[in-house]
Protein backbone atom coordinates (compact mmCIF):
# COMPACT_ATOMS: atom_id res chain seq x y z
CA UNK A 1 0.00 0.00 0.00
CA UNK A 2 1.14 3.32 -1.12
CA UNK A 3 1.96 5.78 1.91
CA UNK A 4 -0.44 8.12 0.48
CA UNK A 5 -3.10 5.97 0.67
CA UNK A 6 -2.26 4.70 4.62
CA UNK A 7 -2.51 8.74 5.37
CA UNK A 8 -5.54 9.35 3.96
CA UNK A 9 -7.20 6.30 6.23
CA UNK A 10 -5.67 7.95 8.91
CA UNK A 11 -6.34 11.46 8.40
CA UNK A 12 -10.18 9.91 7.49
CA UNK A 13 -10.43 8.45 11.03
CA UNK A 14 -8.85 11.16 13.03
CA UNK A 15 -11.60 13.85 13.66
CA UNK A 16 -14.26 13.40 16.18
CA UNK A 17 -17.03 13.62 13.87
CA UNK A 18 -15.97 10.85 11.44
CA UNK A 19 -14.88 8.60 14.16
CA UNK A 20 -18.55 9.03 16.02
CA UNK A 21 -19.64 7.88 12.38
CA UNK A 22 -17.59 4.70 12.13
CA UNK A 23 -19.03 3.36 15.95
CA UNK A 24 -22.40 4.01 14.53
CA UNK A 25 -21.81 2.31 11.22
CA UNK A 26 -20.61 -0.54 12.88
CA UNK A 27 -23.39 -0.94 15.16
CA UNK A 28 -25.47 -1.52 11.64
CA UNK A 29 -26.21 0.26 8.24
CA UNK A 30 -27.59 3.43 8.52
CA UNK A 31 -29.30 6.03 5.84
CA UNK A 32 -27.64 9.88 5.71
CA UNK A 33 -30.59 11.44 7.20
CA UNK A 34 -30.34 8.88 9.99
CA UNK A 35 -27.08 9.64 11.00
CA UNK A 36 -27.83 13.34 10.66
CA UNK A 37 -30.73 12.98 13.15
CA UNK A 38 -28.41 11.05 15.62
CA UNK A 39 -25.21 13.58 15.22
CA UNK A 40 -27.47 16.36 15.29
CA UNK A 41 -25.33 17.80 12.42
CA UNK A 42 -26.60 19.35 9.32
CA UNK A 43 -26.56 16.75 6.16
CA UNK A 44 -23.75 19.13 3.77
CA UNK A 45 -21.83 18.69 7.27
CA UNK A 46 -22.05 14.92 7.39
CA UNK A 47 -22.18 14.24 3.63
CA UNK A 48 -18.74 15.54 3.57
CA UNK A 49 -17.31 13.64 6.34
CA UNK A 50 -19.06 10.85 4.62
CA UNK A 51 -17.17 11.71 1.33
CA UNK A 52 -13.72 11.43 2.99
CA UNK A 53 -14.68 8.27 5.12
CA UNK A 54 -15.65 6.57 1.46
CA UNK A 55 -12.60 7.85 0.09
CA UNK A 56 -10.16 6.37 2.20
CA UNK A 57 -12.21 3.11 1.54
CA UNK A 58 -13.98 3.13 5.22
CA UNK A 59 -17.09 3.16 4.45
CA UNK A 60 -19.41 1.75 1.45
CA UNK A 61 -22.41 3.23 0.43
CA UNK A 62 -25.58 2.18 -1.57
CA UNK A 63 -27.99 3.95 -3.49
CA UNK A 64 -31.50 3.11 -3.46
CA UNK A 65 -34.39 5.00 -5.01
CA UNK A 66 -33.76 8.22 -2.82
CA UNK A 67 -32.12 7.22 0.17
CA UNK A 68 -28.37 6.70 0.16
CA UNK A 69 -27.30 3.57 3.01
CA UNK A 70 -23.88 3.63 4.24
CA UNK A 71 -22.07 0.90 6.16
CA UNK A 72 -18.62 0.19 7.62
CA UNK A 73 -16.68 -1.63 4.86
CA UNK A 74 -16.91 -5.62 5.64
CA UNK A 75 -13.60 -6.64 5.44
CA UNK A 76 -10.81 -6.69 8.12
CA UNK A 77 -9.62 -10.03 8.08
CA UNK A 78 -5.64 -10.86 7.63
CA UNK A 79 -6.26 -10.24 3.96
CA UNK A 80 -7.30 -6.42 4.36
CA UNK A 81 -4.77 -3.83 3.94
CA UNK A 82 -3.41 -3.55 7.30
CA UNK A 83 -3.82 0.57 8.00
CA UNK A 84 -7.73 -0.03 6.84
CA UNK A 85 -7.84 -3.22 9.00
CA UNK A 86 -6.06 -1.80 12.34
CA UNK A 87 -8.53 1.03 12.05
CA UNK A 88 -11.71 -0.99 11.21
CA UNK A 89 -10.38 -2.77 14.62
CA UNK A 90 -9.79 0.09 16.52
CA UNK A 91 -13.68 0.97 15.83
CA UNK A 92 -14.88 -2.07 16.67
CA UNK A 93 -13.00 -1.68 20.24
CA UNK A 94 -13.98 1.74 20.59
CA UNK A 95 -17.56 0.73 20.27
CA UNK A 96 -17.00 -0.93 23.63
CA UNK A 97 -15.47 1.77 25.47
CA UNK A 98 -17.06 3.82 28.15
CA UNK A 99 -17.26 7.02 26.85
CA UNK A 100 -20.36 9.22 27.67
CA UNK A 101 -20.48 11.14 23.66
CA UNK A 102 -20.23 7.23 22.54
CA UNK A 103 -23.00 6.10 24.85
CA UNK A 104 -25.53 8.78 23.66
CA UNK A 105 -24.55 7.89 19.81
CA UNK A 106 -25.03 4.89 20.86
CA UNK A 107 -28.74 5.61 22.75
CA UNK A 108 -29.82 7.50 19.48
CA UNK A 109 -28.98 4.84 17.39
CA UNK A 110 -31.64 2.62 19.41
CA UNK A 111 -33.55 4.96 19.27
CA UNK A 112 -33.56 5.43 15.32
CA UNK A 113 -33.84 1.87 15.03
CA UNK A 114 -36.99 1.64 17.40
CA UNK A 115 -38.98 4.17 15.52
CA UNK A 116 -38.21 2.48 12.65
CA UNK A 117 -39.39 -0.81 14.44
CA UNK A 118 -42.33 1.03 15.37
CA UNK A 119 -43.11 2.33 11.76
CA UNK A 120 -43.28 -0.49 9.98
CA UNK A 121 -45.28 -1.92 13.34
CA UNK A 122 -47.61 0.70 12.97
CA UNK A 123 -48.31 -0.32 9.24
CA UNK A 124 -48.85 -3.85 9.60
CA UNK A 125 -51.40 -3.21 12.92
CA UNK A 126 -53.25 -1.50 10.52
CA UNK A 127 -53.14 -3.63 7.65
CA UNK A 128 -53.27 -6.52 9.26
CA UNK A 129 -56.76 -7.87 8.32
CA UNK A 130 -55.39 -6.60 4.60
CA UNK A 131 -52.91 -8.70 4.20
CA UNK A 132 -53.75 -11.38 2.21
CA UNK A 133 -55.27 -8.83 -0.39
CA UNK A 134 -51.86 -7.12 -0.16
CA UNK A 135 -49.13 -10.13 -0.39
CA UNK A 136 -51.49 -10.70 -3.44
CA UNK A 137 -50.67 -7.49 -5.17
CA UNK A 138 -47.43 -7.69 -6.98
CA UNK A 139 -47.72 -11.57 -8.74
CA UNK A 140 -50.24 -14.27 -8.48
CA UNK A 141 -49.74 -16.17 -4.99
CA UNK A 142 -50.23 -19.62 -6.43
CA UNK A 143 -47.24 -18.99 -8.93
CA UNK A 144 -44.59 -17.61 -5.98
CA UNK A 145 -46.17 -20.47 -3.97
CA UNK A 146 -45.65 -23.36 -6.36
CA UNK A 147 -42.27 -22.60 -6.89
CA UNK A 148 -41.36 -22.00 -3.07
CA UNK A 149 -42.76 -26.09 -2.75
CA UNK A 150 -40.61 -26.72 -5.60
CA UNK A 151 -37.28 -25.29 -4.30
CA UNK A 152 -37.52 -26.67 -1.11
CA UNK A 153 -37.88 -30.34 -2.32
CA UNK A 154 -40.22 -33.30 -0.71
CA UNK A 155 -36.75 -34.21 1.85
CA UNK A 156 -38.80 -34.43 5.46
CA UNK A 157 -38.65 -32.15 7.95
CA UNK A 158 -38.73 -32.00 11.35
CA UNK A 159 -38.86 -28.48 11.96
CA UNK A 160 -40.15 -25.69 10.36
CA UNK A 161 -39.43 -21.90 11.12
CA UNK A 162 -41.09 -19.06 9.59
CA UNK A 163 -39.51 -15.99 10.66
CA UNK A 164 -42.14 -12.80 9.96
CA UNK A 165 -44.69 -15.21 9.78
CA UNK A 166 -47.56 -12.59 9.33
CA UNK A 167 -50.79 -14.27 8.70
CA UNK A 168 -49.09 -17.63 8.72
CA UNK A 169 -49.43 -18.53 4.72
CA UNK A 170 -46.20 -19.83 4.63
CA UNK A 171 -46.89 -22.62 7.69
CA UNK A 172 -50.19 -23.45 5.74
CA UNK A 173 -48.42 -24.33 2.02
CA UNK A 174 -45.48 -26.16 3.74
CA UNK A 175 -47.84 -28.29 6.55
CA UNK A 176 -47.77 -31.48 4.50
CA UNK A 177 -44.35 -30.90 4.50
CA UNK A 178 -43.05 -30.76 8.36
CA UNK A 179 -43.46 -32.43 11.56
CA UNK A 180 -43.97 -29.50 13.65
CA UNK A 181 -43.61 -25.51 13.03
CA UNK A 182 -43.25 -22.42 14.43
CA UNK A 183 -43.70 -18.96 13.19
CA UNK A 184 -42.84 -15.57 14.92
CA UNK A 185 -43.83 -12.54 14.57
CA UNK A 186 -43.70 -8.83 16.27
CA UNK A 187 -46.99 -7.97 15.30
CA UNK A 188 -49.97 -9.36 18.03
CA UNK A 189 -52.15 -8.66 15.49
CA UNK A 190 -51.06 -10.61 12.97
CA UNK A 191 -50.26 -13.36 15.02
CA UNK A 192 -54.16 -13.50 15.88
CA UNK A 193 -55.07 -13.87 12.59
CA UNK A 194 -52.42 -16.19 11.96
CA UNK A 195 -53.96 -18.44 14.90
CA UNK A 196 -57.51 -18.15 13.23
CA UNK A 197 -55.98 -19.42 9.94
CA UNK A 198 -54.39 -22.17 10.94
CA UNK A 199 -57.53 -23.49 13.08
CA UNK A 200 -59.12 -22.58 10.20
CA UNK A 201 -57.00 -24.70 7.70
CA UNK A 202 -57.00 -27.84 11.03
CA UNK A 203 -53.33 -27.50 11.14
CA UNK A 204 -52.40 -28.55 14.69
CA UNK A 205 -49.12 -29.25 14.13
CA UNK A 206 -47.82 -25.88 13.87
CA UNK A 207 -47.61 -23.12 16.36
CA UNK A 208 -47.27 -19.02 16.68
CA UNK A 209 -45.42 -17.04 18.50
CA UNK A 210 -44.52 -13.68 19.62
CA UNK A 211 -40.63 -13.28 18.71
CA UNK A 212 -37.94 -10.86 17.23
CA UNK A 213 -36.51 -12.53 14.44
CA UNK A 214 -33.49 -10.62 15.15
CA UNK A 215 -32.90 -13.20 18.06
CA UNK A 216 -35.53 -15.89 18.27
CA UNK A 217 -35.56 -17.86 21.52
CA UNK A 218 -34.13 -21.14 19.74
CA UNK A 219 -30.60 -23.13 19.99
CA UNK A 220 -28.64 -23.24 17.32
CA UNK A 221 -28.96 -25.74 14.83
CA UNK A 222 -32.22 -27.16 15.61
CA UNK A 223 -34.43 -26.37 11.90
CA UNK A 224 -34.23 -28.27 8.88
CA UNK A 225 -36.20 -25.32 6.55
CA UNK A 226 -36.08 -21.76 7.72
CA UNK A 227 -38.44 -19.57 5.33
CA UNK A 228 -38.14 -15.31 5.19
CA UNK A 229 -40.84 -14.87 3.13
CA UNK A 230 -41.37 -10.84 2.36
CA UNK A 231 -40.23 -9.71 5.74
CA UNK A 232 -36.34 -8.49 4.54
CA UNK A 233 -37.10 -5.13 3.06
CA UNK A 234 -39.09 -3.86 6.24
CA UNK A 235 -35.93 -4.62 8.40
CA UNK A 236 -32.95 -2.02 9.47
CA UNK A 237 -30.34 -5.05 9.19
CA UNK A 238 -31.46 -7.78 6.97
CA UNK A 239 -27.90 -9.24 6.63
CA UNK A 240 -28.46 -9.27 10.81
CA UNK A 241 -31.65 -11.65 10.31
CA UNK A 242 -30.42 -14.01 7.49
CA UNK A 243 -27.49 -14.90 10.22
CA UNK A 244 -30.27 -15.66 12.59
CA UNK A 245 -32.15 -17.64 10.11
CA UNK A 246 -28.55 -19.38 9.46
CA UNK A 247 -27.84 -19.74 13.24
CA UNK A 248 -31.47 -22.02 13.85
CA UNK A 249 -30.58 -24.45 10.54
CA UNK A 250 -29.21 -27.87 11.16
CA UNK A 251 -26.33 -28.98 8.88
CA UNK A 252 -27.62 -29.53 5.67
CA UNK A 253 -30.51 -27.42 6.45
CA UNK A 254 -32.10 -25.28 3.72
CA UNK A 255 -32.85 -20.81 4.29
CA UNK A 256 -35.57 -20.12 1.79
CA UNK A 257 -35.70 -16.35 1.62
CA UNK A 258 -38.42 -14.63 -1.02
CA UNK A 259 -38.54 -10.99 -1.63
CA UNK A 260 -38.07 -8.46 -4.22
CA UNK A 261 -35.84 -8.28 -7.03
CA UNK A 262 -34.09 -4.39 -7.02
CA UNK A 263 -36.89 -1.96 -8.00
CA UNK A 264 -37.24 2.02 -7.93
CA UNK A 265 -40.83 2.43 -6.28
CA UNK A 266 -40.03 4.88 -4.14
CA UNK A 267 -44.17 5.12 -2.83
CA UNK A 268 -43.61 1.89 -1.38
CA UNK A 269 -41.35 3.32 1.48
CA UNK A 270 -43.93 6.14 2.13
CA UNK A 271 -47.40 4.04 1.80
CA UNK A 272 -46.00 0.30 2.49
CA UNK A 273 -43.46 0.57 5.42
CA UNK A 274 -40.52 -0.51 2.87
CA UNK A 275 -37.20 0.50 4.07
CA UNK A 276 -35.27 -1.17 1.28
CA UNK A 277 -36.08 -1.25 -2.57
CA UNK A 278 -35.81 -5.19 -3.16
CA UNK A 279 -32.36 -6.80 -2.73
CA UNK A 280 -29.85 -7.96 -5.68
CA UNK A 281 -28.66 -11.58 -5.60
CA UNK A 282 -24.75 -10.54 -4.81
CA UNK A 283 -26.29 -8.73 -1.72
CA UNK A 284 -28.41 -12.35 -0.58
CA UNK A 285 -25.00 -14.42 -1.62
CA UNK A 286 -22.95 -12.24 1.12
CA UNK A 287 -24.93 -12.33 3.66
CA UNK A 288 -25.12 -16.51 3.07
CA UNK A 289 -21.18 -16.32 2.86
CA UNK A 290 -21.28 -14.41 5.85
CA UNK A 291 -23.38 -17.04 7.86
CA UNK A 292 -21.07 -20.17 6.12
CA UNK A 293 -23.77 -20.75 4.06
CA UNK A 294 -24.02 -21.32 0.35
CA UNK A 295 -26.59 -19.78 -2.40
CA UNK A 296 -27.00 -22.45 -4.10
CA UNK A 297 -30.21 -21.79 -6.08
CA UNK A 298 -31.71 -18.26 -7.19
CA UNK A 299 -35.73 -18.48 -8.90
CA UNK A 300 -36.74 -14.88 -10.42
CA UNK A 301 -40.20 -14.42 -11.25
CA UNK A 302 -40.62 -11.78 -13.71
CA UNK A 303 -44.79 -10.24 -13.34
CA UNK A 304 -46.64 -11.36 -16.26
CA UNK A 305 -47.84 -8.06 -17.42
CA UNK A 306 -46.24 -4.81 -18.48
CA UNK A 307 -47.61 -2.75 -15.41
CA UNK A 308 -44.41 -0.82 -13.94
CA UNK A 309 -46.06 -0.62 -10.48
CA UNK A 310 -45.90 -4.96 -10.82
CA UNK A 311 -42.21 -5.96 -9.13
CA UNK A 312 -40.15 -8.76 -9.64
CA UNK A 313 -40.23 -11.70 -6.75
CA UNK A 314 -37.01 -14.01 -6.35
CA UNK A 315 -36.89 -16.77 -4.84
CA UNK A 316 -32.99 -17.34 -3.14
CA UNK A 317 -32.32 -21.06 -1.38
CA UNK A 318 -29.10 -21.07 1.03
CA UNK A 319 -27.42 -23.96 2.55
C1 LIG B 1 -44.94 -8.45 4.79
S1 LIG B 1 -45.31 -9.39 6.15
C2 LIG B 1 -44.99 -10.99 5.51
C3 LIG B 1 -45.69 -12.06 6.26
C4 LIG B 1 -45.53 -13.45 5.71
N1 LIG B 1 -44.17 -13.92 5.77
C5 LIG B 1 -46.10 -13.52 4.33
O1 LIG B 1 -45.34 -13.69 3.39
O2 LIG B 1 -47.31 -13.38 4.17
C6 LIG B 1 -43.91 -9.08 7.17
C7 LIG B 1 -44.10 -9.57 8.58
O3 LIG B 1 -42.86 -9.45 9.27
C8 LIG B 1 -43.16 -9.08 10.60
N2 LIG B 1 -41.95 -8.50 11.19
C9 LIG B 1 -41.31 -7.35 10.84
N3 LIG B 1 -40.23 -7.17 11.62
C10 LIG B 1 -40.19 -8.24 12.48
C11 LIG B 1 -39.29 -8.62 13.51
N4 LIG B 1 -38.23 -7.89 13.83
N5 LIG B 1 -39.55 -9.77 14.17
C12 LIG B 1 -40.64 -10.52 13.86
N6 LIG B 1 -41.51 -10.20 12.89
C13 LIG B 1 -41.28 -9.08 12.20
C14 LIG B 1 -44.31 -8.10 10.47
O4 LIG B 1 -45.02 -7.96 11.68
C15 LIG B 1 -45.12 -8.76 9.37
O5 LIG B 1 -46.10 -9.61 9.87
Amino acid sequence: MALDVALNIFRAIGEETRLRIMVLLSRGELTVSEITSILGQSQPRVSRHLKILADAGLVERHREGAWMFYRTTADAGDNDEPPRQAVLRAVWDMAKADDRILARDSDRFDQVRVARAAQAAAYFEENAGEWNRLRNLHLPEQDIEARILDIVGSNPVDLFIDMGTGTGRMLEIFAPLYSSAVGYDLSPEMLAIARANLDQAKIAHAQVRHGDIFSLPLEASTADVVCIHQVLHFLGDPGAAVAEGARLLKTGGRLIISDFAPHDLEFLREEHAHRRLGFSDAEVSDWCATSKLKLTQVETLSPISADKQRLTVKIWRCE
